[in-house]
């Protein structure tokens, strides 16, 4: 199969990516640049997101990596302050930064649930509305990254799931507010992605990898390149008319359980 997006579809385009500095997100900034679009990459720790902005770089496009916390409003700000300036306006902004951890909401404490839903939930709303003002619009196209645990509830991940479902309305009541100013909001909800920080700590065991990738009706990991490509698509001027939804790229996780034991009881 081939992709059917053309080599320089973002050429001579500005994309602010929040979470950059590995996993999903730094592949949507690595395909995003390879379809030549100029990137700015934000995340907390100063070395791993000069290093993401290198890869960029040492491939021949054009990005800079600038560390800020997403929890911080004042340092998105100054962050998309210093990429404006140097990139121009943004025609995307990318918003994955997350913080995921395996723990039962009984043994978890306020902090532990409001860490993750400060990353992911507020995080959103930060960069989201620190980017109103930087975009070039109309025609600026934004995306959250959430996950089947913003409809789908997952045992000892209520911060998560909580966190996520908050970014799928999010993206919804900002979708009406600013699809007149020209603005579309959109989110993609990857499935487990094979080589990423999420499922080392989801499906840290070959047992449980192989359990998870058994009750997917595609009965596989996706990939970062599935994920850039559906974010590729959404940014797209095929994706003109499209704004307020939430694309499953997950391999059929949010249809629920498709096991062979699962299968076997339907029938
Ligand atoms: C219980 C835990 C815990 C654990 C941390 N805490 N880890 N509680 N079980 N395993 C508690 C701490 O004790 C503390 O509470 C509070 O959480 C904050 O912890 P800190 O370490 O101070 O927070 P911080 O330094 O801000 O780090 C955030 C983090 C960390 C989320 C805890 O894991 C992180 O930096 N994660 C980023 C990388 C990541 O998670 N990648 C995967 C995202 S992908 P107390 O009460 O002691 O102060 C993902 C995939 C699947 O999300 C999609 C599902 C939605
Ligand atoms: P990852 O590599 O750990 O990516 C998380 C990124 O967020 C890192 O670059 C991290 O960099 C950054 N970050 C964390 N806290 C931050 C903060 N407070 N401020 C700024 N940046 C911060 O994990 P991933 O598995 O690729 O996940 C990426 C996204 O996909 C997340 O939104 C996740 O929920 C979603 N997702 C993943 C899967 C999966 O299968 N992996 C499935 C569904 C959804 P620093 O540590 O340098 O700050």
């Amino acid at each position: 199969m081939t992709t059917v997006f053309r080599e320089d579809a973002l050429a001579g385009k500005t994309v602010f990516v929040a979470g950059a500095s590995s996993g999903i997100n730094l592949g949507i900034a690595q395909r995003f640049a390879r379809a030549g679009a100029r990137l700015a990459l934000i995340s907390r720790d100063p070395e791993r997101i000069a290093a993401a902005a290198a890869t960029i770089n040492d491939a021949g496009g054009k990005a800079i990596g600038i560390a800020a916390d997403v929890r911080d409003y004042g340092a998105v700000e100054a962050a998309m302050t210093q990429a404006r300036d140097t990139l121009g306006p943004f025609d995307a902004v990318i918003s994955g930064a997350a913080g995921n951890f395996l723990a039962p909401a009984a043994a978890m404490s306020a902090n532990a649930f409001k860490t993750v839903v400060d990353i992911d939930l507020i995080g959103t709303f930060n960069v989201f509305r620190t980017s109103f003002d930087f975009l070039q619009a109309p025609g600026a196209s934004l995306i959250a990254i959430s996950a089947p645990q913003g409809e789908q509830p997952k045992m000892f991940q209520a911060h998560a799931c909580a966190a996520k479902a908050g970014i799928n309305m999010l993206i919804k009541c900002l979708a009406m507010e600013w699809g007149p100013a020209g603005v579309r909001v959109n989110g993609i909800s990857p499935g487990p992605i094979a080589d990423t920080e999420g499922m080392a700590r989801l499906a840290s065991t070959p047992e449980m990898e192989a359990r998870v990738k058994g009750a997917l009706a595609l009965r596989d990991y996706g990939t970062k390149q599935d994920v850039a490509d559906a974010a590729l698509f959404l940014c797209s001027a095929s994706a003109r008319y499209i704004t307020g939804t939430i694309l499953d790229c997950d391999g059929g996780a949010l249809l629920g359980d498709a096991s062979a034991d699962a299968l076997k009881k339907s029938a």
